[in-house]
Order: C-alpha cells, then structure tokens, then sequence
C-alpha cells in the first residue's frame, strides 16, 4: 500500500475543494484504517465548500472534509478488539471524549467535547480514514455501501422522528431537504397516521412522495389550516419535526400542532430568531433540541428498521465516481438534489 492517498482538501481560506494527494493517516493503539468506497455530501460540506462565516470560523485549514462514508477496515490498532480486516462499516463521525459526566452516564452524544470529522479532525472524503474503533459502525450484508455512506443524515432523521411516540399520531415535518425526507419515511415506518411535508422548493416535494408516503405541501401555495381540515384532522398535528432551520416554519408548526403539541427541532436557524414564546407557553408545547444521533441507540435502531423493509434509497438523486466531485457539488448547491453519493473504488484509477 502507498502512504500517499488521494483526498478532498479545503487546502485554501476561500470557496471550492480541492484534490489533493495526502498521506495515509497513521492509527494508534485504539484506531482503525478505513479504506473509503463511498462517501455522501452534507450540507456542512456545502458550508465548507461557500467558506461561509461559520466555517471560516469553525474549520482550520487544510483539512481533509466528508464525514458520511462507508468502506471496509484494512488495519487494526494493537488494542483492538471484536473488528476485523476485512470488516464492512459506516460509523459515527463525533468524535467524544470519556471523561465528561454525560459519557460517563452512557449519553455519549452530549458529551460537551464533541468533534467532528470533516470539521475538527481529518475526515472521510479520502481513500482511507483513520478512526477510532469505539466509532466504529459494522454494516450488515443486508446495507450496501450505498445507504451505508447516508446512515449519518439518516441517523439525524431517525433521532429526531424517535424522540417522540409516532404510533398513530399525526406528524408534520417542515423541510423536505434529505433529512425530513428520510425523517418522513422514518415516521411512516414507525405508524404515523398522516405524515405531511411541507417546503417550498417544488423539486423537493416531488422527491419526498417518492421516497415515502406522505402528504407535500407548499407553503407557498397552501394554508396548513386547509391541510388539517382536508385530511380531517380535528384540532392539528401531534408531533412537528423541524428540519428546516427557517424561522417561518417554525412558527407555522406552533400554529399547527394541537394543544400539548410535541416538537423536536432539528434544523439550524442561521442566527437568533424571534420565537412566539407566548404561543408555545399557552399551547403547552414540549420542545426538544436534536444534535446527531445518539451514540450508539439511533444507529442500533436504523440499522434494525433498514433490515426491517424501511427503505430510503430514492432519496439518492445523484451519484459520481470522485473524479466528478465538482459536478457532485453543483448538483448539492442546485438545491435541487436529493443526497449525493461519489464512490471512491476507482478514486486511484
Ligand atoms: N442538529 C443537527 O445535528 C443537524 C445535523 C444535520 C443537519 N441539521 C440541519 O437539519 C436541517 C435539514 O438538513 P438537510 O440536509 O435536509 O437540509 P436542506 O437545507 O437540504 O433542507 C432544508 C429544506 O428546508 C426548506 N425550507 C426553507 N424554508 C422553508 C419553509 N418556510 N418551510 C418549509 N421548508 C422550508 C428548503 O427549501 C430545503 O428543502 C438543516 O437545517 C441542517 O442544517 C442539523
């Protein structure tokens, strides 16, 4: 094997990647080799990708980005133990530390020192990554190195739509970006009655009736009070799934939900937003903030539900070798795509 891989760099301070030849990282004691088959494209990628404000301030330069991969485990730390070489696997790109209160009570995913992959550390758009074993996300026969390449965005989905009881409730999401499409297939999967989707992007919607059954709204043209009374809901929705980060949305689901309404947000706002509290008191609203997956319940879980006939594969719209990774990022900021997948098998080709 070379020391030297090919890798997708932000080598410089200002907008694009770049293909670079890096070395192949080292392990310790307590890693594993990743050589990379395929990697999906995150809207952080995209940030990274614009060097927008918060990447600028969040990313030191160069760094090698991606964090959503599968691949197989070419080399085993001297601690190592329950992998192999040989071994097909996702993972998970937080990378936590031990010592905090949280990851001492097993809530490994609020441990307050989290990095990223791709963000803080060296990341997963390159032939191999180095990555800690207890990360480490064996893939089933049955979960191909396609969907294992989305398991993170679909962890985030299937995080967020778990967080409350679905069975038999009407759910809205709000945001038909990759995440709420999954989330919405999730929510079908787990017996929601009525799951609506609302975006106003016409393309996405087209592609969350696709993936999963369920009602697209857009709220460019459509009242949510009009939906409700369509789909002869009494008072509203049980549940929102916030996944789209935008201000109006959030607003339009306090309306929606019924009294004692639940919701779990997941999508970032770009800055402080007003929020009518008011309402959100009066309406006796239970809010919960969603970062990730839990470590390792969401994954056990996903797992599980993709053995068990979920399917999220259509939200796959696009997929390149590497070589193309620049049309792969045009078809991201399109805003148009589903997810992306490059494949990295003939990336030395
Ligand atoms: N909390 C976390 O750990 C975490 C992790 C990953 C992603 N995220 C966030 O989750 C969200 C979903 O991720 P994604 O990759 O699917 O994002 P995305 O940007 O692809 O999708 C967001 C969608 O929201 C739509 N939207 C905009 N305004 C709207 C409105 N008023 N009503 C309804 N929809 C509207 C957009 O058209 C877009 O289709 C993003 O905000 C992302 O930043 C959070």
């Amino acid at each position: 094997m070379s020391n030297m891989m090919a890798a997708l760099e932000k080598s410089r301070p200002e907008p694009g990647l770049w293909r670079v030849e890096a070395p192949v990282p080292e392990i310790g004691p307590d890693d594993v080799l990743i050589r990379i088959n395929k990697t999906g494209i995150c809207g952080t990628d995209i940030h990274i990708w614009n060097w927008d404000d918060w990447a600028a301030h969040t990313v030191p330069v160069p760094m090698i980005t991606g964090h959503e991969f599968a691949g197989e485990i070419v080399e085993l730390g001297r601690h190592v133990t329950g992998l192999t070489i040989g071994q097909r696997c996702s993972g998970e790109g937080h990378l936590i530390g031990h010592e905090s209160r949280q990851s001492r009570a097993g809530k490994f995913h609020l441990d307050p020192g989290t990095r990223g992959i791709g963000v803080n550390e060296q990341g997963a758009f390159a032939e191999y990554l180095r990555l800690p074993a207890f990360n480490v996300v064996p893939l089933p026969d049955a979960i191909d190195d396609e969907i294992g390449a989305i398991l993170d965005p679909l962890g985030n989905a299937v995080h967020t739509a778990l967080s409350f009881d679905l069975i038999g409730e009407d759910v809205l999401i709000t945001g038909a970006g990759p995440i709420g499409i999954m989330a919405a297939a999730v929510a079908r999967h787990v017996g929601a009655r009525h799951v609506v989707i609302t975006d106003i992007n016409p393309d996405r919607l087209a592609l969350a009736t696709r993936v999963a059954n369920c009602v697209p709204v857009n709220v460019a043209e459509e009242q949510l009070e009009d939906v409700i009374a369509r789909l002869g809901m009494k008072q509203g929705f049980d549940v929102g799934l916030e996944m789209s980060g935008n201000q109006a949305a959030l607003d339009q689901m306090v309306e929606a939900l019924v009294m004692g309404g639940r919701i779990a947000l997941l999508g970032i706002p770009p800055g402080k937003s007003p929020v009518d509290w008011l309402r959100i008191v009066f309406k006796a609203i239970t809010i919960k903030g969603v970062y990730g997956r839990e470590i390792f319940e969401t994954w056990y879980k996903m797992i599980a539900m993709l053995e068990n006939g979920l399917d999220v594969r259509p939200v796959i719209t696009h997929r390149f070798p590497v070589s193309d990774f620049r049309e792969g990022f045009e078809a991201m900021l399109s805003g148009r795509s589903g997810k992306v997948v490059l494949d990295w098998t003939g990336s030395s080709d």
